[in-house]
Parts: structure tokens; C-alpha cells; sequence
């Protein structure tokens, strides 16, 4: 469930109609209900209540300081992948301690920054990381607290972009070498081993590659404990699917996850960590956008809207299916291609989706777009990356502006010589 929904055949955010959004901050631009936000939070906090949990909110979905701060009042936890978003994350209000730090690429200077500012752990994916937090750690005259991110080779049968958890893939240590690095890492003086963590890939529309993954994840846990090392903390990672086609996609609702998730851990007196993305953001937010033309062709005919591939990229990157419906409520009657002004051929959101009768000017909204929209968003044929709003209740606020283009052709430097 989310809040956007038809008031007297008008779109709301809430309790905003979508009409008045546009009129004022102009399309395109991504819209965020911020009680879709906190719903979410609630819907994992519940599924999780009968087991020792916390939420790390994985900040690459959506980076806005506004929604971290809302996030962060609803004290979750964050995921980072960078110090730059591991920079957002403090800046947003949550402590040091409550972020983990993912990445297979994290350098010196990041590990070191996180280090002295402040981490919950570090899940580190390669002994050649390992030794380079270690040093780092002495030289400090500090102890970093780590899980290994382990990689389980369990197929996510999602889209192999945003597949992670299989031994192809760069992510994670092997399952098989576990023992041997947890070992070594047991040995280091700036190494404080506190659990176990994976993350197989994002988009998961069932439960059950999860479930193949945490039973290899839990049969390592107990392994490692007998092994003698003290495993308080399994970090689950993120990837729970979310429907993007409304009416037939049912991927597996949060309280199955967290019931299967509490039944294969529950014995384990062990703090169970979750890092969500798409499932907080994902429907809390839609991108908002006019029709420029219509055009006829010789078998199809095109709606050429405002937004583009530059501005929510998922489609052109994953083929990925994003609902396209009328602010202004009104019934399909004809199929047409839906594409942006950029030019490529892959601009293409949608190929023969039934529409209704659009006319220039007519808002269109995309929905589900709260989730590696704004974050995935270039500046592609020199386009402006669009404003950000919030609607909470009756209010709405931009929480990103619209820069112009003149800031855009600024940034560049045109060296003297020329
Ligand atoms: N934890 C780690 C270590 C991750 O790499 C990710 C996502 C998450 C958590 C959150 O996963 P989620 O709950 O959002 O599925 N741009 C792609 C998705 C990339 C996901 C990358 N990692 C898309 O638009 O579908």
C-alpha cells in the first residue's frame, strides 16, 4: 500500500493533488510521500518484532538528506557503499555507530575515515581489504569491528545486473574459503570479528533463494562459532522485491520474509541485520511527468514525455517495467510507445502500453520510482537533474532544486591555452 492514490480523479500525494505539485515546481520531478516511507519501516519493524533485529536503510536507493533525516528520526540504521554516503548518513543525524559499511572497492582513505568518525562494522569482501584494515586499524591504535560478506553461489533468479550472490559475481569471499580467512582475521590485532554478512542481489520476487542462501549463511554461523569465534551478528543484506506491475506481480510480502527469516534464526541467540533499499523507497515515490507530443508512425504510435533515460535510467538498464498512469483518472483506449526527448534509441520506457487519449500538456505519472531513480539520474544531453519534492499530509517541500542550465555549463573550465 501507498499513498498515492485517486481523490474525485486526481492523483494525490497524499492529501496533495499531483496537479498542484506540477503547477508549482513544473515536470518533470520525482514526488516521495514521506508517510509511505514510514510505513514501510513500520511493515519490517513488525515482521522482524519476535527476533533481535535492526534496520540498516541502504542509502544508494535514495540519497536525499531530506529522506535520510526522516529515516533517521524512525532510528534505522544505514548502509554505505561510500564515504560519501556514509558523509549523508552523519549528516543526516545517525551515528557512526549505527552504519555498515558494504563495498568491494572501499579505499585506504574511506576505510580510515569510517574508522575514526565512528562504524557499527565493516562487512569486508577480500582478504586484500582485510590486511589493509588491519594496517590501518594500528596505526590507529584502534580495533575494527568487521563481519565478512560472504558470497553463498546461490542464483537470485533476479535480473543479472543486480545479481550478487553467485561465485561469477565480484561481490562477497567465498563460502568455502570462510573458515580459512576468519581465521586469519582472528589473528590480526586491529580486527574485532563480530558476525557474518551477505547480500545476494536486489529484486527478489521469491523467497526461496533467500532462504537457500541464509541456511548456508546459518550452517557457516554455527561452524565459525565452533570454531571458536564469537558470532553475535548476521547481517542478511538487503533485496526483497517490490510488484512494478500492480496488477500481476505478488512478490513475497515483508512479513513472510521476516517469518522465515525469525524461524531460521530464532535459536540462534544472534542480533539479525537487515538492509533494505527498494523496499522503503521504492513505492514511496513516483517521477512526475507531461506529455510533450504525440506521434504517429507507421505501426505504433509514440508518447513523448518529458522525463527521460537520464532521469530514471532503470528502464533503459534493466528492461525493468515501471507503471505509467494519468494524473487526471481516465481509462485506457490505444496502445502507444513511451519514450523521452534523448537521443538514443534506448530511450524507450514502455512498448505498446495501453494508454488513455493523452493531449499535449497531460500530466503522466510513473510510478515506483522512489528507488535508483533520483540516485541513477545523470546529466545526459546536458539536462538538469530534476527537482525532489515531499509531501507529508496537506504540505509539500522541494527537498532538491532544479539547477539551470547556466549552473550546469559553469562547472566546466575552458583552460587559457584555448
Ligand atoms: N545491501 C547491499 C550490500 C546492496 O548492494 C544493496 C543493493 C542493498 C543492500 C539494497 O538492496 P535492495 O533492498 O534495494 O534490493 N539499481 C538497481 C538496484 C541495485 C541494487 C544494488 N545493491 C535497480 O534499479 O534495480
Amino acid at each position: 500500500m501507498d499513498h498515492f492514490q485517486y481523490k474525485n480523479g486526481v492523483l494525490f500525494a497524499e492529501d496533495v493533488a499531483l496537479t498542484e505539485i506540477a503547477a508549482a515546481v513544473s515536470t518533470p520531478c520525482y514526488i516521495y510521500s514521506a508517510a509511505t516511507v514510514k510505513r514501510h519501516v513500520d511493515v519490517f519493524e513488525t515482521a522482524l518484532a519476535n527476533i533481535d533485529h535492526k534496520i540498516f536503510y541502504s542509502v544508494k536507493a535514495n540519497s536525499n538528506q531530506a529522506v535520510l533525516s526522516l529515516l533517521a528520526k524512525s532510528s534505522v540504521g544505514m548502509d554505505v557503499v561510500s564515504i560519501g554516503e556514509y558523509k549523508r548518513a552523519i549528516a543526516a543525524g545517525v551515528a557512526g555507530d549505527h552504519i555498515v559499511f558494504s563495498g568491494v572497492g572501499k579505499t585506504r582513505e574511506e576505510l580510515r575515515y569510517a574508522l575514526e568518525n565512528g562504524i557499527y562494522q565493516f562487512n569486508v569482501e577480500s582478504e586484500n581489504e582485510l590486511e589493509a584494515l588491519n594496517e590501518i586499524a594500528i596505526s590507529l591504535g584502534m580495533r575494527a569491528p568487521i563481519s565478512f560478506r560472504v558470497n553463498p553461489d546461490v542464483d537470485a533468479q533476479t535480473h543479472a545486473k543486480i545479481s550478487t550472490g553467485k561465485a561469477e559475481n565480484k561481490f562477497g569471499i567465498p563460502i568455502a574459503l570462510a573458515p580459512e580467512i576468519y581465521a586469519r582475521a582472528a589473528k590480526m590485532d586491529g580486527i574485532d570479528i563480530k558476525g557474518v554478512d551477505t547480500h545476494i542481489g536486489s529484486q527478489l520476487t521469491s523467497l526461496a533463494p533467500f532462504e537457500q542462501a541464509f541456511e548456508k549463511v546459518k550452517n557457516l554461523a554455527l561452524k565459525l562459532r565452533e570454531d571458536g569465534h564469537k558470532i553475535d551478528r548476521i547481517d542478511l543484506g538487503g533485496g526483497l522485491g517490490i510488484p512494478y506491475a500492480q496488477s500481476n506481480e505478488n512478490p513475497p510480502l515483508p512479513m513472510d520474509y521476516g517469518v522465515m527469516v525469525t524461524e531460521k534464526f530464532k535459536d540462534m541467540d544472534v542480533e539479525i541485520g537487515i538492509e533494505p533499499g527498494r523496499m522503503i523507497m521504492g513505492n514511496s515515490g513516483i517521477l512526475l511527468t507531461s506529455v510533450i507530443y504525440l506521434k504517429r508512425a507507421v505501426d505504433r504510435n509514440f508518447l513523448i514525455i518529458d522525463a527521460a533515460m537520464n532521469d530514471l535510467l532503470r528502464p533503459a538498464m534493466y528492461e525493468a517495467h515501471h507503471d505509467f498512469v494519468p494524473v487526471i483518472d481516465q481509462a485506457s483506449s490505444t496502445n502507444m510507445d513511451i519514450v523521452g526527448p534523448i537521443c538514443e534509441t534506448g530511450d524507450l520506457f514502455a512498448k505498446s502500453r495501453p494508454l488513455p487519449e493523452f493531449n499535449e500538456g497531460d500530466l503522466v505519472a510513473i510510478r515506483t520510482a522512489g528507488a535508483y531513480g533520483a540516485v541513477m539520474a545523470s546529466e545526459y544531453n546536458t539536462r538538469p537533474l530534476i527537482p525532489e519534492v515531499l509531501v507529508s499530509g496537506n504540505r509539500f517541500d522541494v527537498i532538491r532544486k532544479r539547477p539551470s542550465v547556466e549552473d550546469i555549463i559553469a562547472r566546466d573550465i575552458v583552460p587559457d591555452w584555448i
